[in-house]
């Protein structure tokens, strides 16, 4: 059944302090390599969102040993080598990250294993993990390099060298897991993408060694033998806080602290866009926590937020915040215009569609082509029409960006779909609530 939330009301000033939740990508990536330790691992903030559920399910079928409360979550790994039934059935739920990365995980079963993912995942691309993973040396079984797919891998997989050129980190990442495992040095060069993956093997000691240059990151990483166990407290997510940053800057004398955030250069984009469309926010407190960057973010209401012709160096850097930048520039003077954005539409709904749907509804003029986005911005944008979000597909970030537009330009909106929060932010409805009381 959908679910849907009725809103039809502006949010009034606030001067409020938050924490938002353990960040997504974070939270998957110390799942999964804490099941390649047969140490303790544990991890504190982890973010429990159905992603990350999902991620422990499939580590807990592969043999790890798990305990979660609410608190923290201690998993005891099976180390590098693989042990399973043959045919086992592995689910990757809502999760592009997961599904992807796991793979990679998953080179040296010998055994056949089945992936399967929701409605959503099932429509996305797999060809951009199979053709890699098959070089060294899987086979796979899929209809249309979709899910569901059969997969098998072998005992001694090939290091390989790929061409990374899409600036995707589950593709970066999943090539850095078979890696692992593979006898011998793979070599990486990969259009810049988030670069967790990276700091975490770098903070195991697993030898790698990285090269940045302008536009690319070049990684030579040697497969080991032994992974060593990962205690974390997982900082917060960047991208789930970029709804409230968002609803700040919009709302009238509004101020909001946003504490322990997950700073990462290559998860900031959107720091950047908005800052140079004249928002003032501002980072406090910076430290680094296990080679990841971690501060306090302050913003300030904006009133004179001007339109921006977005560089394109900035789309990998803020590739899940594109949503919630349009409906910035909706509110913006002038017309932005953001271009070289057909990886958005291979998320967990074709978002670049979507992002023009909702603008198209709240009467924004935008000009749509298969990868870019021209928006005619309007600062005194007030709504008073009625407007339904259908999400088929429940995209968690098409129901966020729906709710932070209808609590900033007015009107009646009826947003579908209300679980899909849990995905990846099941706390955003309270944390809203905490705002707007
Ligand atoms: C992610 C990488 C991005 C991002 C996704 C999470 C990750 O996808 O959109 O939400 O954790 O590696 P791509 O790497 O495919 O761009």
């Amino acid at each position: 059944m959908n679910k849907i939330l009725r809103i039809n009301r502006v949010v009034k000033s606030f001067d409020k302090k938050i924490f938002v939740a353990g960040d997504k990508s974070l939270s998957i990536r110390w799942v999964l390599m804490a099941s390649l330790s047969k140490k303790k691992s544990t991890a504190y903030n982890l973010l429990i969102s159905e992603d990350v559920l999902s991620a422990i399910n499939c580590i807990k079928k592969l043999g790890s040993k798990v305990k979660l409360t609410s608190k923290k979550c201690e998993i005891i790994g099976n180390g590098l080598n693989l042990n399973f039934t043959n045919n086992l059935l592995i689910d990757a739920g809502n999760s592009g990250t997961l599904g992807r990365l796991i793979l990679g995980l998953l080179i040296n079963s010998k055994k056949k294993f089945k992936l399967v993912g929701d409605k959503s995942l099932s429509k996305r691309d797999f060809s951009r993990i199979i053709n890699p993973l098959k070089k060294f040396g899987a086979m796979f079984e899929s209809k249309k390099n979709r899910l569901p797919l059969k997969m098998t891998g072998l005992d001694d997989p090939k290091p390989i060298k790929y061409f990374e050129k899409k600036g995707s980190a589950q593709c970066k990442s999943a090539v850095m897991f078979a890696g692992l495992k593979a006898k011998g040095l793979t070599s990486i060069k990969a259009k810049k993408s988030r670069s967790h993956t990276e700091i975490m093997f770098k903070h195991l000691k697993i030898p790698i060694k990285i090269k940045k240059t302008k536009n690319f990151d070049y990684i030579k990483l040697k497969g080991i033998k032994k992974v060593n166990n990962l205690d974390y407290k997982i900082p917060g997510d960047i991208s789930s806080c970029s709804f409230f940053i968002v609803l700040t800057i919009l709302a009238n004398k509004s101020k909001l602290l946003i504490k322990n955030i997950n700073i990462n250069d290559s998860r900031i984009g959107v720091i950047h866009i908005l800052r140079k469309m004249g928002a003032s926010i501002k980072i406090m407190n910076r430290k680094t926590y296990k080679g990841e960057k971690i501060g306090d973010i302050l913003v300030k209401s904006s009133s004179n937020l001007k339109a921006i012709n977005c560089p394109k160096h900035y789309n990998s850097s803020a590739i899940d915040e594109f949503l919630i930048i349009f409906l910035v520039a909706a509110k913006s003077n002038g017309i932005s215009y953001f271009k070289g954005l057909s990886e958005l539409n291979k998320k967990e709904s074709p978002r670049l569609i979507w992002g023009s749907k909702i603008l198209n509804y709240m009467g924004v003029k935008n000009i749509l082509t298969k990868d870019s986005i021209k928006i005619y911005g309007n600062p005194n944008l007030f709504l008073k029409k009625n407007i339904t979000i259908k999400n088929f597909l429940k995209d968690h970030r098409v129901f966020m960006m729906s709710v932070i537009a209808a609590l900033t330009v007015g009107g009646n909106w009826n947003i579908n779909d209300l679980d899909s929060i849990n995905t990846s932010f099941p706390d955003f409805l309270k944390i809203l609530k905490k705002i707007e009381l």
